[in-house]
């Protein structure tokens, strides 16, 4: 995959435009620069992107993308209230991000902010976040969407579980890549449908 101009690999890095320099994008705080590094062959991010991210954290990777989708929103769904408070430190600084204090289990509570997502971008370790990632896509019906998926948080092994998984995403989305993204993310795959 050819990537966009803001971004290019060096020396096993990946490296994002800022300020007029190229600043690291660390693939250990961020599974998704970990996805790019580890070969990963489609990015779908525009400017224009609207974008639904449920399991945001304080929102590392969502400040690369506040940058990389500046004319649309990204609606972050996180259930704690900890990192939720770091997230809205970050969420005044930026004007695209529209931070939701709720529950991935529930799409219909955030319905209205995260209004019909064309991208859906899920980083939650529970046991049962493929369902989480499936009831959501069913929901909003992106056109495209990343998995990070943690093999530990499945009581199950290893094996079995990527094959499910794959199984189960193949069934709602006619494309699914796997990128192993182990040596960044321990027990993570990363997944991208379409
Ligand atoms: C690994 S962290 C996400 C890191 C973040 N994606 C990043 O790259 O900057 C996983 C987050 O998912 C959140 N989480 C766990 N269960 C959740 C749920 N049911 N709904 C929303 N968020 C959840 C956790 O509180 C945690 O902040």
């Amino acid at each position: 995959m050819n990537l966009p101009n803001y971004l290019r690999k060096k020396r096993g890095l990946l490296q994002i435009r800022k300020d007029g320099g190229w600043d690291v994008w660390n693939p250990y705080h961020s599974k998704l620069s970990a996805y790019l590094v580890a070969g990963g062959k489609n990015w779908p991010f525009k400017k224009n992107s609207k974008i639904l991210y449920l399991g945001s954290a304080e929102g590392n990777t969502i400040s690369y993308l506040s940058e990389i989708c500046k004319t649309n929103s990204i609606t972050a769904v996180e259930i704690s209230p900890v990192a939720m408070a770091e997230l809205l430190v970050l969420a005044k600084k930026k004007d695209n991000i529209i931070p939701c204090l709720c529950d991935a289990h529930f799409p219909e509570k955030y319905r209205i902010q995260a209004n019909n997502p064309e991208i859906i971008y899920q980083d939650i370790a529970q046991n049962d976040q493929v369902d989480i990632f499936i009831r959501n896509c069913e929901y909003f019906k992106p056109k495209q969407a990343f998995l990070m998926l943690k093999t530990q948080s499945i009581a199950k092994r290893d094996f079995d579980i990527f094959k499910n998984t794959e199984k189960r995403l193949s069934e709602i989305f006619e494309k699914v890549e796997s990128v192993n993204i182990n040596k960044w993310a321990k027990g993570h795959s990363a997944y991208f449908m379409e």
